[in-house]
């Protein structure tokens, strides 16, 4: 079963820390969209996620390049709901004061970086992007894979030209324009069906 890794590209969270928890969608930039990412991307009915991880990449505020990462093999105090999640992302946001790495709670890491040293450092790169070839059949990597994708906002021009230098190829999930969260939940399936193990049963009607 490969490592699932989910870069998220969020261009309009602040990383100041001063949203209310109240309301995510306009004093966070959208943050309960990096919310529901991080929900998505490390919770399964009761339980965790154990291979998957997930970077919020904030491109805005006074701490531009600012990167939670969080890890579903040791990440402690994450639940269901947008907003405690939120209040975790927060929490990480506050604490980090410019520090190099810090452990903001268990399994909760904030960081400086940019872009391209993120892809440099992840292995087999894939974008999400609704111009791509189909996943469904795709041929994955069976020890770590990266999927980038952008928030409620698609990601520039500048930033797609870089994610295109690291890209193994840009992957399409459906006709349809989805919400980032779906995408990954989308990702999540295809590579649990194709590396559980377990066979499909067979359609007999
Ligand atoms: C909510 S969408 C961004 C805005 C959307 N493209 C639009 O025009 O309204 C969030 C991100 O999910 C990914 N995405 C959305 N639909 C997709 C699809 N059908 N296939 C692959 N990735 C998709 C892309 O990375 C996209 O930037």
């Amino acid at each position: 079963m490969p490592k699932r890794r989910f870069l998220i590209v969020c261009h309009d969270a602040d990383t100041d820390g001063c949203f209310n928890l109240d309301d995510l969608p306009g004093s966070g930039g959208r943050i309960d969209v990096a919310a529901r990412c991080v929900v998505a991307g490390l919770l399964i009915s009761y339980g965790v996620r154990k291979d998957a991880e997930i970077l919020l990449f904030f491109q805005r505020g006074p701490r531009p390049g600012l990167t939670i990462r969080i890890s579903g093999d040791r990440v402690k105090y994450l639940n269901p709901d947008e907003r405690s999640t939120a209040a975790l992302i927060r929490n990480a946001i506050l604490k980090h004061k410019n520090a190099g790495v810090l452990e903001s709670s268990p399994g909760v890491q904030v960081f400086r970086s940019d872009l391209e040293t993120l892809l440099k450092t992840g292995r087999n790169v894939y974008y999400l992007k609704e111009d791509g070839i189909p996943a469904e059949n795709f041929v994955f990597p069976e020890d770590e894979i990266l999927f980038l994708l952008g928030d409620h906002r698609d990601l520039t021009a500048d930033e797609e030209s870089i994610v295109m230098k690291y890209a193994r190829a840009k992957l399409n999930l459906s006709p349809l324009s989805l919400y980032s969260e779906h995408c990954i939940t989308i990702i999540h399936n295809i590579l649990d069906r194709k590396f559980s193990g377990s066979p499909v049963p067979e359609n007999r009607n």
